[in-house]
């Protein structure tokens, strides 16, 4: 049977797991592929003395279930290597990322790790940051109301993520408001600015963190490196 371009992409960045490495478990589907894969290698020997830091209480549950030992930050304060999807990625490796709301821990993980390595399909792949996905911004509940207005101002359409008729709440107990900007011209500059709003704990911009991006499309599979 063959793969699919996550499995693809996945696979590709397995490949770069080597025993005794800690690890940063990323989020989303994604990602997912690329621990059941972690996990098989774990399985049948091919790898060994790994542990890793999962970046959800969902990747949490399925690094358990498919046997990949969990530690934390506080044990080991840097990672070796994290696999982690995304929702666009920009020419210059900017990426938006939190659609599947887990970008604090996603961020926090990506900036302790000596390699990021992302894996995405060709359709995640964009000129400009902002064309398709909204950029998630998470807050602090208690501010709720004092958020929306400010965000407007910066130019975009801020919606409150729901889950059914209730706000979504992240893992750390926040809300998410997704922000719908068309174009980000600057990426570095708005990741500040935004971050400088009392009550958020931060966005899914992530500028310079990517050591590598991985992308499957139909003719196969690209490599792309940060600007030298
Ligand atoms: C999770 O919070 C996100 O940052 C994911 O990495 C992103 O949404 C990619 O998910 P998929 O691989 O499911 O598209």
């Amino acid at each position: 049977m063959g793969m699919n371009l996550k499995q693809m992409a996945a696979a590709r960045a397995v490949e770069m797991v080597r025993s005794g490495m800690v690890l940063g478990l990323g989020t989303g589907s994604t990602a997912r592929y690329a621990v059941e894969m972690i996990g098989e290698r774990l399985r049948d020997g091919r790898l060994h003395d790994i542990v890793g830091v999962p970046t959800s209480t969902a990747t949490e549950k399925i690094a358990k279930e498919v046997g990949i030992p969990l530690t934390t930050l506080r044990e080991y304060p840097v990672i070796d290597l994290t696999i982690d999807g995304a929702d666009e990625v920009d020419p210059h490796l900017v990426l938006i990322k939190g659609l599947g709301g887990a970008l604090v821990r996603e961020k926090i993980v990506a900036r302790a790790s000596r390699q990021v390595v992302i894996i995405v399909d060709d359709s995640k792949v964009v000129q400009v940051l902002g064309s398709k996905a909204p950029l998630p911004v998470e807050v602090i509940p208690f501010g709720w109301g004092t958020y929306l207005h400010q965000l407007r101002s910066f130019g975009c359409e801020p919606v409150l993520r729901m889950s059914g008729a209730e706000p979504y709440v992240s893992d750390g107990g926040n809300y998410i408001v997704d922000c719908r900007f068309k174009r980000i011209e600057d990426p570095a500059k708005l990741e500040c600015a935004l971050n400088c709003i009392p009550g958020v704990v931060d966005n899914g911009l992530f500028v310079g963190l990517a050591s590598l991006v991985i992308v499957a499309s139909e003719a196969g599979i690209r490599e792309l490196r940060p600007d030298a």
